[in-house]
């Protein structure tokens, strides 16, 4: 995820566009940049880094411009860098271009420009959206057609925004990423999200996928992609400036659950092939010389290494998951042939990079599973699996848990065949699976019953979570999210232990979340009936195909029906939403819930 934003005015554009950017930095903060025209040419700074860093550069800079557009990144192609810092420029620099998204065909595209004669100086998708602008304003198009004519050549999901050298005006089109429009008394905006312009204008168009929009100053002309003009309304919105970073949402928490089938579709993206998975760094045959997988990481992390090292030992792998920061206490073997993946959403956890660091010394092979590139668990291990969920914001981690596991899905299947030599048991099921999994995650936020379902049993004496095999790490999980943001006491278990102690602690008053997959059915079963017959309520989290489980439920939160290797990531999310409503209807802090932080850098 990224953040773009543009504005024409009649007077300097430069500061305004720093203000939005920095408002959209939640967006990504790996590099950021701003290009200005003042009709006498353009003119780009921009660099690796937060926006602060382009802040100071832009400090002892004199030009400045009406017309401009700005960056906000998180890499998705290309390294934190210069370099890859948007915005790109073609050839002869007359034609600046800022991109959210992705473009699908950038490697044709590129090959094809190559070859024409554009040189290309970045390792990103967006850099071939200039060179494809300025080739066709060289070959006589009017702005416009040029601009037109470049994006139809483009698959992907994008936003752009594009400036040319003497024109004054700024390009834009949508397809799959958000742009919204900012009509301003003397000064037209243009962004990924209104906050970015919302402290200058309340006035908004939201734009629909395949707008064209020509803004200037005073204007903005919407087409189709054919060239017929469009009328979309203008918009007042009733945010309050202060709070509207999290768009319509109440909290970051709920907008990144929401954005989970974004996340995973970024996740996922081009790395399903027909018969095997495409994992870029990772062809077939890199893990051959691996005996044994360990997995390091913390909280949410370690749930969803947990989740991994299930899925590789039901396929034959030799995994173990560690509690990085109790890796230490623990002499497990480890050699040249054992690779070791620390799952860590930031990469920057100092637990899991010193038990990282203590496995390298150990000699391991060492790969990091995360989502920032750049991170430290990226820079130093060998290898690095990139998660793309984009930025999350609230501590308590929502869309990378799911992005993880599927991430660590697409990993088990290499080294599974790397290591043993066969696929996983059901692999080409659980890839239709896997391709399925955002749009059933937007059903189940889109359809979910938890907020009514999560007031039931509150002020009640404890929840409880309980599943087995993958089910138990979101058991897991779904207490972990529980107690991070409502502070009431939540504990998860693998539910044929809870006759071994726990089940002393069920009562009336500690409803009991049973996470149910299809896997090991009939014993779940067993435990429910445990549990209600010590007068516990028992919500049933599992598909409707689950009819004896269902049937027994005190309440039921669906799920769709899917690979039964796949369902506790949908049932996590039905967790994810019990716990916010739950500390919502209390009014916790859920964005950053007391004594907590989003990234632990300390040991
Ligand atoms: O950045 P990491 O994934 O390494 O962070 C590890 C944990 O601190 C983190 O998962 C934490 O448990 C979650 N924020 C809880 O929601």
């Amino acid at each position: 995820m990224c953040g773009i934003t543009a504005r024409v005015g009649t007077d300097g554009s430069l500061g305004p566009l720093l203000d939005s950017l920095k408002r959209l930095e939640y967006r990504g903060y790996d590099s950021a940049g701003i290009a200005v025209q003042n009709g006498a040419g353009i003119s780009i700074n921009k660099c690796k880094g937060e926006v602060s860093a382009l802040e100071d550069a832009l400090a002892t800079v004199s030009h400045d411009g009406p017309i401009g557009i700005g960056h906000t990144r998180w890499s998705t192609h290309g390294s934190p860098s210069d370099v890859n810092a948007h915005p790109h420029t073609g050839n002869d620099g007359r034609v600046a271009a800022v991109h959210n998204g992705i473009i699908e065909n950038y490697v044709e595209l590129r090959e094809e420009l190559t070859e024409r004669g554009s040189r290309f100086t970045s390792e990103t998708d967006t850099e071939v959206i200039p060179h494809l602008v300025e080739e066709r304003l060289a070959a006589g198009d009017d702005p416009e057609t040029a601009f037109r004519t470049a994006i139809d050549r483009l698959e992907g999901s994008y936003a752009i925004a594009v400036i040319i050298d003497d024109e004054p005006a700024v390009y834009a089109t949508r397809n799959g990423s958000p742009l919204v429009i900012g009509v301003g008394d003397d000064a037209r905006y243009l962004a990924s999200d209104v906050p970015a312009f919302l402290h200058r204008t309340d006035q908004v168009v939201y734009l629909e996928d395949d707008d064209v929009v020509v803004l200037t100053a005073d204007d903005h002309r919407i087409t189709d992609l054919r060239g017929t003009p469009i009328t979309r309304p203008i918009e007042t919105v009733d945010w309050d400036p202060e709070d509207a970073e999290k768009g319509s949402y109440d909290h970051y928490m709920l907008k990144e659950i929401h954005e989970q089938p974004m996340a995973l579709r970024q996740t996922l993206h081009g790395r399903i092939g027909d018969d095997d998975v495409d994992l870029e760094s990772f062809p077939p045959g890199t893990f051959e010389e691996v005996d044994r997988v360990r997995l390091l990481a913390c909280g949410t992390s370690y749930h969803a290494g947990m989740y991994g090292e299930w899925l590789l030992s039901n396929n034959g792998v030799d995994a173990n998951t560690f509690i990085a920061s109790e890796y230490s206490a623990y002499p497990a073997p480890v050699d040249e042939s054992t690779l070791v993946i620390g799952v860590t959403q930031s990469g920057e956890t100092a637990d899991t990079l010193e038990a990282l660091s203590a496995a390298r010394e150990q000699g391991a092979r060492t790969l990091a599973v995360t989502n920032v590139i750049g991170s430290t668990a990226a820079r130093t291990c060998d290898d690095a699996l990139f998660i793309r969920a984009g930025p999350e914001i609230g501590v308590a981690a929502t869309k990378t848990f799911s992005s993880q596991v599927a991430a660590l899905v697409l990993l088990t299947e290499r080294l599974v065949r790397d290591m043993t030599g066969e696929p996983t048991t059901d692999y080409e099921t659980r890839f239709d699976a896997l391709e399925s999994l955002p749009d059933h995650v937007e059903s189940v936020v889109n359809g979910t019953q938890a907020a009514s379902i999560s007031q039931r049993w509150l002020g009640d004496s404890g929840h409880f979570f309980i599943g087995r095999g993958g089910a138990y790490s979101v058991a897991l999980e779904g207490a972990l999210k529980f107690k991070e943001i409502t502070y009431e006491h939540a504990e998860g278990f693998a539910a044929g232990e809870l006759k071994h102690g726990p089940l002393a602690l069920v009562t009336p008053e500690t409803p009991v979340f049973a996470v149910g997959t299809g896997h090991h059915q009939s014993r779940l079963e067993s435990n429910v009936n445990e549990i209600q017959s010590r007068g516990a309520p028992v919500v049933v989290v599992a598909p409707r195909t689950a009819t004896r489980l269902v049937d027994t439920a005190d309440e039921f939160l669906p799920v769709p029906a899917t690979h039964p290797d796949l369902v506790a990531i949908l049932a996590n999310v039905q967790l994810q939403l019990i716990a916010y409503h739950a500390a919502n209807e209390m009014d916790r802090s859920i964005d950053k819930p007391r004594n907590l932080a989003k990234s632990v850098t300390v040991e």
